[in-house]
């Protein structure tokens, strides 16, 4: 099964940013991580962030012609700003889970809403990195189910 992960704005900082809330590891280490869950599990993955909405729709557009089977996604803050992304993820209809690092439903009111979410099979808050291998596993188990 071939997955995109999608990392937003800002979590190229994970390591150095309100480390009280992320962690202290670095967006080098959840590279690591996601990639030793691809190998473990027979996913292949490219792993994309960016700190500019338009070139994450850009990629998810192109995820529509690339073959992607399944979108892992955390927008970071233009989960709470972005129909841009929505539309996007909408636009390729592929399988996509929305993922937050830390439980976006105990902060800010800002954070209460996800636009992303709307055009996600599932989403998974507040387990730090592990989010990222509940998520890619959830696709993997739906795509092994849909093709008995
Ligand atoms: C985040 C939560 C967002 O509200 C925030 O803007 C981020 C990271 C998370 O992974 O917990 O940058 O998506």
């Amino acid at each position: 099964m071939k997955i995109l992960v999608l990392n937003g704005p800002n979590l190229n900082m994970l390591g150095i940013r309100e480390k009280g809330i992320y962690g202290n590891e670095t967006y080098e280490d959840l590279v690591r991580f996601i990639e030793e869950t691809a190998n473990e599990e027979g996913i292949e993955v490219e792993i994309v962030q960016s700190n500019h909405e338009g070139a994450l729709v850009d990629r998810i557009q192109q995820a529509y012609f690339d073959k992607t089977e399944g979108i892992v996604i955390n927008p970071a803050a233009y989960t709470h700003t972005s129909v841009a992304i929505l539309d996007a993820l909408k636009a390729v209809n592929l399988p996509a889970v929305e993922v937050h690092i830390s439980d976006v439903s105990q902060r800010e009111d800002f954070r209460q809403i996800s636009y992303a979410g709307k055009a996600c099979v599932k989403t998974i808050m507040g387990k730090g990195f592990l989010g990222y291998k509940e998520a890619m596993l959830f696709l993997l188990e739906r795509s092994n189910g849909e093709g008995k």
